[in-house]
């Protein structure tokens, strides 16, 4: 097994991040250097990212890539990486392999697997705090929907019928084994919010995509149903006041938007 790992300097990290989530949705181990963040990865030769893939989503701020042999125990340093956590004291995400949630507090399980979102991720945490606020009910649209967490997280809440779309086949399977490990129906299917039209809707959806895919989905606009409310993620903090102004033209103003490290989600609503 390798561990590949890449040093970008402090002021980049979140945009290479960011980057590299794309390449890798089942998320990087983060290590702290001081002036550098280095972002590791995981696997056996052949399966793990290409170097030019890499160089490219660091976006020429790359300063180091360091490759080494690792010895038997990444199963364990993976696990030991994804974390559980709690969010207003009424949600805890964890891993199947963590302890159970304090008793009256929602429980969401989560196995990444290969597809993106432990519930961790500061772009994750954000749309759950955002998700809290909100007065469950009705049907629940989640766009880029990884490892399901968000769908799972609001179908628990008391959303009905809850829905996830996803252009990567892993996530699309993710979804669909996590929402039966927690007993929830999430109605998950493929779909390419670059290319195939229109994006679903529901009165409430929850996008935690990057800025371009986000971007992307305002001109393209929502097939059926038109957003009530709209939670919008995956935003370094600089980027969300544009993001959120591209969706003004279905009605949908900004009620609130949280800011977690360099990453900001916002609430939009008629
Ligand atoms: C930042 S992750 C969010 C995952 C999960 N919703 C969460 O909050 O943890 C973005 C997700 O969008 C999906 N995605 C990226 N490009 C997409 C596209 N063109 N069409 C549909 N989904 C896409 C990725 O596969 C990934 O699962």
């Amino acid at each position: 097994m390798l561990r590949l790992a890449l040093r970008v300097p402090r002021d980049h990290a979140d945009l290479a991040l960011a980057e590299l989530l794309e390449l890798v949705p089942g998320g990087v181990e983060e290590r702290d250097l001081g002036d550098r963040i280095e972002y590791a990865v995981y696997g056996a030769p052949g399966e793990l990212p290409a170097l030019p893939d890499l160089q490219a989503a660091a976006g020429g701020t790359l300063v180091e890539v360091v490759t080494e042999e690792v010895a038997d125990d990444w199963a364990e340093r993976w696990k030991a990486f994804h974390q559980p956590i709690t969010i207003g004291d009424r949600l805890h995400v964890r891993p199947p392999w963590a302890d159970p949630a304090p008793e009256g507090v929602e429980e969401v399980v989560i196995d990444p697997g290969q597809a993106f979102g432990t519930g961790a991720h500061d772009t994750t945490r954000l749309c759950l705090e955002l998700l809290l606020e909100l007065e469950p009910g009705g049907a629940l649209m989640d766009l880029g929907c990884g490892s399901g967490v968000l769908a799972i997280a609001a179908a628990k809440l008391g959303w009905d019928p809850v829905a996830g779309v996803d252009h990567e086949r892993e996530s699309v399977a993710a979804t669909r084994q996590n929402a039966e490990v927690n007993g929830v129906e999430v109605a998950v299917s493929g779909f390419d919010l670059l290319r195939d039209g229109p994006a679903p809707s529901a009165p409430t959806v929850v996008a935690n995509l990057l800025r371009p895919l986000l971007l992307a989905v305002s001109r393209a606009g929502f097939r059926g149903d038109q957003p009530d409310q709209l939670i919008i993620s995956g935003l370094l903090r600089e980027q969300a006041d544009e993001v959120a102004a591209a969706f003004e033209r279905f009605g949908l103003k900004e009620r609130d938007r949280r800011t977690g490290g360099d990453w900001a989600a916002v609430l939009l609503c008629r």
